[in-house]
């Protein structure tokens, strides 16, 4: 049940393992283009898996609810948050009604979409109260946007909620059927457990994000690079290095919405939680921090300035706009007095509509060359690769001033300092274009300087 970006990958992903797969999707349009292989969203490799389990009849989609008649188990994937990015169970126990309310829809009903957890007990009462013999299972996902189909087929693990997880019973039994091709290990327990290892996952790697955005503050702070002291901490096991990159702050779909949820969740529980509810502001606050460096970089402000941002998605590889830490960069540089020219490889269009609605005066570029161009500064906000390509020769030619901020350490520092850029990097300490000298007589100066790089 439900189309979107959970549903889809789910769907593909459960038709490529040799299920047969009915998709119920509300949206009668989304249907015809989905019957004829066209996505609504970019996922690599889906439009694949998606064509061949049409071609071979495991895949059908449909917006009649009786479509879901004969099926042995049902899937709820639909979407959680509300037009403000918060939070709501209100579809899913929508869903969950519906499915009830049909004695010739399947009994067993699982729910993958994410959910608070205490949720899914209050959704068992709700669905058992209409129909007593109605199973309820979730099953959480930890599918990347621009990963999501490698990450279901090769799972570090799967989790499943039950609501006895000691009592015997089927649809727990078809769920480890569903998943016996996967060699992953299967994580079994109740369902406030299950929903908790999803959003603890979740604001857990958005906390060690933080910790390494934090880092980077005090490592430019003490002259130290925070790009090898990420790489030395995640050699250790215990830590590991992945999601420890500093940036411009986490953004997407899911961190932001349940780095504010789960704290807030503390707080209703009376549980005192100071770490999970720090998140948000020092995430919040890293866009503030970045501009603060570009402008004591360049001793001075930006107001007045024209200034390129490179990239407005949240992350790169995909059109996602949903609470981009680019967009915030925008609407930090646009009050701190810039004009800004946007370009993304994706969605340039979309993120300037965005932070126009917002009543931003941003204006659209279609290359990053011609953002560059006449530009006072130039800042990186996503790490798409072809930003690690750029020409900084050509594109400093073009510039008005002299200064590139890279919040994702992708662009070549040594090819922009030769360039003649100063480039105010997360880890590498910025090298000036050119150092003058002043001396009491120039011609006393005459020999050669021994010049060492600033540490
Ligand atoms: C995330 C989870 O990874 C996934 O398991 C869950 O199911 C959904 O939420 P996604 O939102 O697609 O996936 O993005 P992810 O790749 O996790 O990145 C989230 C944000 O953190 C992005 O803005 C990214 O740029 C940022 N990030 C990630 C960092 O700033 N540093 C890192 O080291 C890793």
């Amino acid at each position: 049940m439900g189309a979107g970006y959970v549903g889809l990958v789910t769907a593909a992903c459960f038709a490529r393992l040799g299920n047969h797969v009915r998709v119920l999707e509300v949206d009668a349009q989304r249907v015809e283009q989905l019957r004829g292989g066209v996505l609504p969203i970019r996922e690599p490799g889906l439009d694949q898996l998606v064509e061949e389990s049409l071609d071979a009849g495991r895949l059908t989609f449909d917006s009649d609810p009786d479509s879901t008649h004969g099926s042995r188990l049902s899937i709820v994937c639909v979407g959680t948050l509300d037009g403000d990015g918060d939070w709501t169970a209100g579809t899913v126990q929508a869903a969950l009604e519906t499915l009830a309310r049909d004695a010739d829809g399947p009994r067993g009903i699982v729910v993958r979409s994410t959910l608070l957890p205490g949720t899914g007990r209050k959704l068992a009462e709700t669905v058992k109260a209409i129909d007593p013999r109605i199973q309820l299972a979730l099953n959480p996902e930890f599918t990347r946007e621009g990963a999501a189909v490698s990450d279901f087929m090769e799972p570090d693990r799967v989790v499943i909620g039950v609501e006895d997880p000691a009592a015997p019973s089927a649809l727990l039994d078809d769920l480890r059927r569903l998943y016996a091709p996967l060699d992953a290990p299967i994580v079994v327990t109740d369902l406030t457990s299950a929903e908790a290892i999803k959003v603890a996952s979740n604001v857990f790697l958005a906390t060690k994000i933080s910790f390494a955005n934090e880092l980077a503050r005090l490592c430019a702070a003490m002259g130290a690079d925070v790009q090898s002291v990420v790489d030395g901490m995640g050699l250790d096991k215990r830590i590991g290095r992945s999601f420890l990159s500093p940036g411009p702050g986490f953004g997407g779909s899911c961190f932001p919405s349940q780095s504010r949820a789960l704290p807030d969740l503390a707080r209703r529980a009376g549980v005192d939680a100071p770490i999970m509810s720090a998140l948000a502001a020092s995430n919040e606050g890293q866009a503030d921090w970045l501009l603060d460096r570009l402008e004591s970089t360049a001793s001075r402000s930006v107001d007045g300035w024209r200034v390129a941002l490179l990239g407005l998605t949240f992350k790169a590889d995909t059109d996602d706009l949903r609470e981009s830490p680019a967009l915030q960069l925008a609407r930090r540089l646009v009050a701190r007095g810039a004009s800004v020219v946007c370009f993304d490889p994706l969605a340039t269009a979309a993120g300037v509509a965005a932070l126009r609605a917002e009543g931003l005066d941003v204006t659209a570029a279609d290359s990053a060359e011609a953002a560059c161009s006449a530009a006072d500064a130039v800042v990186v906000a996503t790490e798409w690769p072809q930003f690690r390509l750029l020409e900084w020769q050509a594109i400093a030619r073009q510039m008005r001033g002299t200064f590139v901020a890279d919040a994702r350490h992708v662009v070549d520092v040594d090819e922009a300092s030769r360039a003649g850029l100063t480039v105010i990097a997360l880890g590498v300490v910025a090298k000036p274009a050119a150092v003058l000298v002043a001396v009491e007589d120039p011609a006393v100066a005459a020999a050669p300087l021994a010049v060492t790089a600033p540490r």
